[in-house]
């Protein structure tokens, strides 16, 4: 009966030293995979991809996110807004985005993956300005006939909720739409294409 305490002992004092072990073995490993999976500063500004999280995006809102030193917009879109792209479409220059950067699978109406998520390079299509989020409806500055988008305080080029820009201003070309993927519905990667 002793001997089987002793035992028990033992055992556990193997088992803790093996845990213990274990537990270094996992950090040590851990410091080498984090610094391969973040990108240096060096190579994010060279072209690497960068991740987000847009799971805390509430509808109607925006965040930006750097990428090869250029800011990325994501806009969560209410169903309000999105109705509006067909209202304007008469209106743009390029509705179809056949005259402009959009990746395969962003080509379409709304320009995104996920019709809820826009994913734009915020730098306008004239002269390199970023433009501003103005998601309203009929704003006294932009006019009862503006149904939301952005608006360039540059030279005052106007683009719809899918960033395609509207006649009769100076932008050529929509927004730009950078490669993209999701990783997960919270998730995505910007400047890799699925
Ligand atoms: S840079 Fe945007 S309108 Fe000129």
């Amino acid at each position: 009966m002793s001997t089987d305490g002793v035992n028990h002992g033992r055992r556990r004092m193997l088992i803790g030293a093996t845990a213990a072990v274990g537990a270094v073995g996992v950090v040590g490993a851990a410091v080498p995979f984090v610094k391969s999976w973040n990108p240096s500063a060096k190579a994010k500004a060279a072209g690497a991809p960068v991740t987000a999280d847009i799971s805390r995006l509430e509808p109607g809102q925006q965040m930006t996110v750097e990428w090869r030193g250029k800011p990325v917009w994501v806009v969560r879109r209410t169903p309000e807004s999105l109705a509006t792209l067909k209202k304007v479409a008469g209106d743009l220059r390029d509705p179809e985005s056949a005259e402009s950067l959009q990746p395969d699978a962003a080509k379409n109406e709304h320009r995104s993956i996920k019709p809820e998520f826009l994913v734009l390079v915020g730098i306008c299509t004239h002269l390199g300005c970023s433009p501003l989020y103005r998601p309203e409806v009929a704003p006294a500055d932009l006019g009862p006939t503006y149904q939301g988008g952005f608006f360039c305080p540059c030279h005052g080029s106007t683009y719809d909720m899918a960033g395609r820009v509207f006649k009769g201003v100076p932008a050529p070309t929509n927004l730009e739409v950078p490669p993209y993927r999701y990783d997960s519905d919270a998730v995505i990667t910007i400047g890799e294409s699925a």
